[in-house]
């Protein structure tokens, strides 16, 4: 008789990846960069992660090297091939991903032909056969509130709401809460968290970006906890690297956007 001890007992549970949705409607703020990088520092801190790229544009999936693929989310959505034959390996090691195609755009026509539940759901079950393969699945959002976008936040345990440091950002945070966080936690997930806000592109010779985050971090004074301490800068070398294939780290690991999104990935690992 096989005697289960403790030990042993963990061996055989793998625990679920936690979900993690990057999501802000604007375009621009850091949304792809952000989530490559923390998944990169992710796997170097010795987790396992699969990136998902929801967004047509492909730019997570060009940024780490992958054009035009035909084995991508979407032939998944399709039913045309297994989510683990879409999933590709990475330039990092123990960092995978879920790659994307401009087919993805189509894609609200395929989900219109399914019930309304079921369209939402999509991505939810599309993982699920991989879900307990990695500690951490981060999905990396188009610039919309659309039905790609709601299948993030229907798939997640945590939204991270990248934001850039200039002047509109907090009437579009409001907005992204309000009309469709709230609705999320109300109906289909009532179990999604909002980890927190992450400043992005902060330029710190402009008073504009001082003033973003005063005025953002003033509105969440009650929950300190909304808002990372990180603050990513605008630096060119995070810019750079997407045209190499690879993340930061991989990059230029010693400029000061890569410190930052190390920083940064702590803070994360320790919230989410
Ligand atoms: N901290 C930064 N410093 C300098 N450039 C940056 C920084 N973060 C992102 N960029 C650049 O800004 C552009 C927009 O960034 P990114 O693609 O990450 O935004 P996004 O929110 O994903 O955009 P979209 O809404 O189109 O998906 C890219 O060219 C990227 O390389
Ligand atoms: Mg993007």
């Amino acid at each position: 008789m096989i005697e289960v001890t403790r030990n042993n007992c963990s061996d055989i549970i793998h625990s679920m990846a936690k979900v993690v949705v990057f999501a802000n409607q604007k375009g621009g703020v850091g949304k792809t960069t952000t989530t490559v990088n923390i998944g990169a520092y992710m796997a170097e801190a010795g987790k396992k992660v699969l990136l998902v790229d929801f967004d047509p544009q492909g730019n997570l999936s060009s940024s780490l090297g992958i054009r035009d693929t035909d084995n991508s989310v979407y032939e998944v959505l399709l039913g045309q091939i297994s989510v683990k034959k879409a999933v590709q390996q990475t330039p990092q090691k123990g960092m995978d991903i879920l790659p994307s195609n401009l087919n993805l755009s189509g894609a609200t026509v395929e989900l219109g032909k399914v019930d309304k539940k079921d369209s939402l759901q999509f991505l939810k079950k599309a993982l699920s056969p991989i879900r307990d393969s990695y500690d951490y699945i981060l999905i990396d959002c188009p610039p919309s509130l659309g039905v790609l976008t709601i299948n993030g936040f229907v798939a997640a345990d945590t939204v991270l709401i990248p934001l850039q440091c200039e002047y509109f950002a907090l009437e579009g945070l409001k907005y992204m809460y309000s009309m469709t966080i709230k609705r999320i936690q109300k109906s289909v997930n009532p179990a999604l968290k909002i980890g927190g806000i992450i400043f992005t592109m902060y330029d710190s010779r402009t008073n504009l970006g001082k003033e973003v985050i005063k005025s953002v971090s003033d509105s969440f004074r009650q929950h300190p906890e909304m808002v990372f301490s990180t603050v990513i800068p605008r630096n060119i070398r995070l810019s750079e690297a997407p045209s190499h294939g690879v993340p930061i780290n991989l990059y230029d690991r010693n400029c000061i956007g890569a410190k930052c999104y190390e920083k940064l990935t702590g803070e994360v690992i320790k919230r989410v």
